[in-house]
C-alpha cells in the first residue's frame, strides 16, 4: 500500500458521520438542495447559516426526526438503510433539543436512566447503572440526588447531554443550546463539551454567535438557502468578519447607533416608586426617542422591571407618559397596551407567534383593536400594514399567507417583532430582541428600532448581549438585587465595561 492510500484510509476512518446530497422539500419550499457534509470523530463541528438556511432541518434529518426527500447518511463509513429516530439513536446519534426533556420531580440520576429502560426490557442491571450515573454526574458537578426541578439552566442542559451519552450517544447535536444561558453558564457548558470531546465524543453545534463558533468549534459547515455555502476544517484561521461573510454571502455593515443626548426634554416615560418582589425604583425617566438598555444577571431586576411596566410582574408605583397624569402601573398587559406600551417577550414559545395562523394574521393580531373603527376593520388598511411589516422585517417566506409554524425559529421571532411594531407604541419594550436571529437580520432589527426611536418612541431593550447593547442604546442601566446599580452612557458603553459591571 502506498503512503497516499494509507493517509486516505486514515482520513476516511476519521469521519464518524457523513451525509451525501441530502434534499428536503416541503411543498414548494426547498429547505435543503443537496447538501454534503462530513463530521470528524472527536471534534466539535459548527453548523451555521442565516435564519431559514436549513440548519434545523439538516440536524432533524441526521437525528431521524425529519424524513429526507432524497440523500444518503453514512455512519463509520457504512450507509444507513433506514433513517428514523430509533435507528439513529442505535447508531449513536442524539439530538439534544432546546426544551430540555427533564422530569422535574425525579432526581438527576433517575433522569439519566430515563433513556435506558425501554430498550432493554427486563435485563437491566439497575444497580450498576445507578453507580454509573452517580459517577458520571459527579464528574459534571451535578448532585445525583438533587431533584431535577431544582437544577439551573446549565445543569439541565448538561443533564440532557449526559442522558444522550448514557444511552449510547457518540454524536451529540446541540441546536442553539446557549440561547437561554448567561455568560458564566455558557463557559461552563463549553468546558463540559471540551472535556467530553477529549473523551472522544463528537458534537454538532448550531449557533448564531460568531464568538461561540470561533471559541469552541474545530470545523464548520455553512448553509445558505439550503445549499452548502462553505466548509472549513480550520476555524482557528478565521476572523469573525470572514465568518459573517461566509454566512450571508457578502460583507455586512455592522449597525452602530449614532448616540443621542436626551437632557432637558419632557420625559416620554416617568416611573415613580416602583416596588415589587425584590424590585425598587424610586424614579426613572426615559426621554422621547431615547433607547435605554436594561441588563444584569438573571433575577437582578432588569427583566422584572420591564415586565412590571407592562403589567406582567406584580408591582406598585406610578407611570406617566409624555408629561400626562400619573396613573398606577398597569396591572395587566391589556391596560398597558391601551396606554400605548408594547412588549416583546423573550419567550416566543409561550408568548410568541401563534402557530397555525398566517404570518399576516400574526402581524395584525395585536394592533387590530386600535385600527378598527366602531368594530369594523378596514381590510385595505390591514393588508398594507401587513405588507409593510412583512417587507421591513424581512420574513423569509414566499408570502405573508404562510403559516407561522412552518417558519424557522429566527423567522418566527421576526414575525413577533413585526406584530409588536405594528401597534405603533409610545413606549416599546423588547426583551432579547435578536436572540436566535442571524447576524444579517440582527443589524436590520437594531436599525428598525433605531428608526422607530427617531419618530419619538421611547425604547427599553432588555438584553444580556453586550455587543447588542453597545451598538443599539444611548444609556444602559445595570441592575443588581432589584435596583439600578450603575448607569453608563455615551462612550462609557463598551463590552469590557459592561462585562465588568455585570459580573462585579
Ligand atoms: N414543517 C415545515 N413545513 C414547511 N416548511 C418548513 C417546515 N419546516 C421547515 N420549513 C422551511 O424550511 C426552511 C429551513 O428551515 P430551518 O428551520 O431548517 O432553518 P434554520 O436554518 O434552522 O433557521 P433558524 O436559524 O431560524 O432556526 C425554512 O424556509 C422553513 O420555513
Ligand atoms: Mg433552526
Amino acid at each position: 500500500m502506498t503512503l497516499a492510500n494509507n493517509s486516505q484510509a486514515a482520513a476516511a476512518d476519521d469521519r464518524i458521520l457523513r451525509i451525501e446530497n441530502v434534499v428536503k422539500r416541503y411543498g414548494v419550499v426547498q429547505a435543503l438542495r443537496g447538501v454534503t457534509m462530513s463530521v470528524r470523530r472527536g471534534t466539535i463541528h459548527g453548523l451555521l447559516g442565516e435564519n431559514g438556511a436549513g440548519k434545523s432541518t439538516l440536524v432533524g434529518i441526521i437525528s431521524g426526526q425529519v424524513r429526507p426527500t432524497s440523500g444518503q447518511i453514512f455512519m463509520d463509513g457504512q450507509p444507513l438503510a433506514q433513517v428514523d429516530v430509533k435507528a439513529m439513536e442505535q447508531a449513536g446519534v442524539f439530538l439534544v433539543t432546546q426544551e430540555p426533556m427533564i422530569i422535574d420531580n425525579m432526581t438527576a440520576a433517575e433522569n439519566l436512566m430515563l433513556g435506558i429502560w425501554p430498550t432493554r426490557h427486563g435485563l437491566v442491571d439497575w444497580k450498576a447503572l445507578q453507580t454509573d450515573a452517580q459517577r458520571m454526574l459527579k464528574g459534571s458537578d451535578i448532585d445525583a440526588n438533587a431533584l431535577a426541578g431544582q437544577l439551573d439552566a446549565v445543569a439541565r442542559r448538561k443533564l440532557n447531554i449526559l442522558r444522550a451519552m448514557f444511552s449510547g450517544g457518540k454524536v451529540i447535536i446541540l441546536d442553539e443550546p446557549t440561547a437561554a444561558l448567561t455568560v458564566t453558564d455558557r463557559q461552563q457548558l463549553f468546558d463540559f463539551m471540551r472535556r467530553l470531546k477529549a473523551g472522544g465524543v463528537t458534537f454538532i453545534f448550531i449557533s448564531h454567535y460568531n464568538d461561540e463558533i470561533l471559541e469552541i468549534c474545530d470545523s464548520v459547515t455553512v448553509l445558505r438557502d439550503g445549499n452548502l455555502a462553505g466548509n472549513t476544517d480550520n476555524v482557528g484561521t478565521l476572523t469573525s468578519m470572514q465568518l459573517t461573510e461566509l454566512v450571508i454571502g457578502r460583507g455586512v455593515e455592522l449597525f452602530q447607533r449614532r448616540r443621542r443626548e436626551h437632557t432637558g426634554k419632557t420625559p416620554a416615560v416617568s416611573l415613580s416608586n416602583v416596588q415589587g418582589k425584590s424590585l425598587f425604583l424610586e424614579r426613572f425617566d426615559i426621554a422621547p426617542g431615547e433607547v435605554v438598555g436594561f441588563t444584569g444577571l438573571p433575577g437582578a431586576g432588569a427583566k422584572e422591571t420591564a415586565r412590571a411596566i407592562f403589567g406582567l410582574h406584580s408591582a406598585s408605583g406610578t407611570l406617566s407618559l409624555n408629561g400626562g397624569a400619573s396613573v398606577p402601573l398597569p396591572d395587566k398587559p391589556r391596560t398597558a397596551f391601551d396606554t400605548g406600551i408594547a412588549y416583546l417577550s423573550d419567550d416566543r414559545r409561550r408568548d410568541g407567534a401563534v402557530g397555525p395562523m398566517s404570518i399576516g394574521e400574526n402581524i395584525a393580531l395585536s394592533s387590530l383593536p386600535t385600527r378598527s373603527t366602531l368594530g369594523f376593520i378596514d381590510s385595505k388598511d390591514e393588508a398594507s400594514v401587513i405588507e409593510y411589516y412583512f417587507t421591513t422585517i424581512g420574513v423569509k417566506a414566499p408570502s405573508a399567507d404562510y403559516a407561522v409554524d412552518t417558519l424557522s425559529g429566527g423567522n418566527q421571532q421576526k414575525v413577533c417583532l413585526g406584530r409588536v411594531l405594528a401597534t405603533k407604541p409610545r413606549l416599546l419594550i423588547v426583551d432579547e430582541p435578536t436572540r436566535g436571529i442571524d447576524v444579517g437580520v440582527k443589524q436590520d432589527v437594531l436599525r428598525i428600532i433605531d428608526e422607530l426611536s427617531d419618530t419619538g418612541v421611547a425604547v427599553i431593550i432588555v438584553s444580556t448581549d453586550m455587543d447588542e447593547l453597545v451598538r443599539a442604546v444611548d444609556r444602559v442601566c445595570i441592575f443588581e438585587q432589584g435596583i439600578i446599580k450603575e448607569t453608563l452612557a455615551g462612550d462609557e458603553i463598551t463590552v469590557e465595561r459592561l462585562r465588568a459591571s455585570v459580573q462585579a
